[in-house]
C-alpha cells in the first residue's frame, strides 16, 4: 500500500511533534508539513524534536546523516489568526496551503475539543485533493462525526448520502498514537462507519511504516484504548479524593505491585494532561452515558485551577 509523499500533520503539541518525527525519521516520507496556529507552539516543538534526534545520534540510535535528513524533510507552517479559539473555515488559508502543496496524507492532532477538530475537518474536506486520507490522532472524539463534518466542508450541495458525499466521509479514519510517540509501540487505528477498505489499508501500512505495531478498533466513545484506560486513572483519582491512599502510594502500588512502567496519577501529569484526561471521561461519559465513565470532582477541580500536570508545572505532582 503506497504511502503518504507529502503529509501534513495539524498540531505540533507532543502528539503532533512525536508523529512528525515518526513519519520523517522511521517512514522516510519524503515531505511532511507541520502546521500549528500558534508560531511558539512549533519554535517549542521543533527545539524539543532536535534534543530528540540528538539524543538518537548520541546513543548510536540513527546516524548524523538520517537525523539531518528527517528534520530537514519537516517543513513548519503558520497562520497569522493565532488570536481565536474556536477556528473558523473562513480563517482557513492554512488549509489551501497544504492542499497546494500536495498534501495527500494528513493527522490532525489538534486539542481533544469536538469543535476544534470538526472545524478542521470541514477546512481539510473543502482543501485538500479528493484523494488524500484525514486522520484524526482524537482519543475518544467519534470518527464517524468528523467523516460528518468533513462532507459539511464540501458545501451544502453535498449531502452525506450522496457519492461525493460517501467518498469524502470514506476518506476519513482514526490513528490513535500513543505519547511518547517516538518510544510507544503502537498504534490503534478505528475506522469509522464509511471508512473505505482502501483508507483503513492506507492507514495501517503509515502507522507500519512508522514503526508501530496496529490494533484496530470500532469507533466507540475513547476506542479499546481509552474505554479502558480512562476508568482506570479515574479510579486512581478517585481513591486519592476518598483518602484510600496518599498520592505516592496510590502510583508506588502500581508500579511495585503491578510492574507497570509508571503510576497512574503520574501518567496523567506527564503524557496525558489533566485537562485532556477530562475531556476524554466528559466524551466518554456523554457518549455512553454509563456511570462507570464519570469523571471525578477532583479532575474537574484540578483542571478548573489550571492545575493540568507537567506542562502547567502542577498537577498531582509539582514540576
Ligand atoms: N519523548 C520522547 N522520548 C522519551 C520521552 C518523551 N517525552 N520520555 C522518555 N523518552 C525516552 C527516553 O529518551 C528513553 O529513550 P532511549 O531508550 O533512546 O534512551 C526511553 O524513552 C526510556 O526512557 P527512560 O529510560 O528515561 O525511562 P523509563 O524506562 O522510565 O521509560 C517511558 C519511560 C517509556 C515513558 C515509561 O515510563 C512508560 O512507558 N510510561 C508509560 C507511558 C504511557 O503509558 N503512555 C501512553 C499514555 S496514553 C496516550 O498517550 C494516549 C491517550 O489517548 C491518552
Amino acid at each position: 500500500m503506497a504511502l503518504p509523499r507529502v503529509l501534513s500533520v495539524i498540531g505540533a503539541g507532543q502528539m503532533g511533534i512525536g508523529i512528525a518525527l515518526v513519519a520523517s525519521l522511521r517512514a522516510k516520507i519524503p515531505t511532511v508539513l507541520l502546521y500549528d496556529r500558534d508560531p511558539s507552539q512549533i519554535t517549542k516543538g521543533l527545539e524539543f524534536m532536535d534534543k530528540l534526534l540528538a539524543k538518537d545520534v548520541s546513543k548510536g540510535k540513527t546516524s548524523e546523516e538520517d537525523a539531518k535528513a528527517a528534520r530537514e524533510k519537516i517543513i513548519s507552517i503558520t497562520s497569522s489568526s493565532a488570536s481565536s479559539s474556536t477556528l473558523n473555515i473562513d480563517e482557513f488559508g492554512w488549509a489551501r496551503e497544504l492542499g497546494e502543496r500536495g498534501s495527500d496524507m494528513v493527522v490532525e492532532a489538534a486539542s481533544e475539543r469536538l469543535s476544534i477538530k470538526e472545524g478542521i475537518f470541514r477546512a481539510l474536506a473543502k482543501n485538500l485533493s479528493k484523494d488524500a486520507v484525514l486522520a484524526s490522532n482524537t482519543s475518544s472524539i467519534s470518527i464517524t462525526k468528523l467523516a460528518g463534518a468533513a462532507v459539511e466542508g464540501l458545501g451544502s450541495s453535498i449531502n452525506k448520502a450522496s457519492e461525493e458525499g460517501k467518498s469524502c466521509a470514506g476518506r476519513v479514519v482514526g490513528v490513535h498514537f500513543f505519547n511518547p510517540v517516538p518510544v510507544m509501540k503502537l498504534c490503534e487505528v478505528i475506522p469509522g462507519l464509511q471508512t473505505s477498505e482502501t483508507t483503513l489499508e492506507r492507514a495501517k501500512a503509515f502507522a507500519v511504516a512508522c514503526g508501530k505495531e496496529v490494533s484496530t478498533s470500532k469507533d466507540v466513545p475513547g476506542f479499546v484504548s481509552n474505554a479502558l484506560l480512562m476508568p482506570f486513572l479515574n479510579e486512581a483519582i478517585m481513591c486519592l479524593e476518598s483518602g484510600t491512599a496518599t498520592r505516592d502510594d496510590i502510583d508506588k502500588t502500581l508500579r511495585l505491585g503491578m510492574g507497570h512502567p509508571m503510576g497512574p496519577l503520574q501518567l496523567g501529569d506527564i503524557f496525558i494532561g489533566l485537562d485532556t484526561c477530562l475531556a476524554i471521561q466528559e466524551t466518554l461519559y456523554e457518549g455512553t452515558h454509563d456511570s462507570k465513565y464519570r469523571p471525578s470532582v477532583l479532575l474537574g477541580r484540578m483542571v478548573d485551577a489550571g492545575w493540568l500536570g507537567k506542562k502547567s508545572g502542577k498537577g498531582f505532582y509539582e514540576y
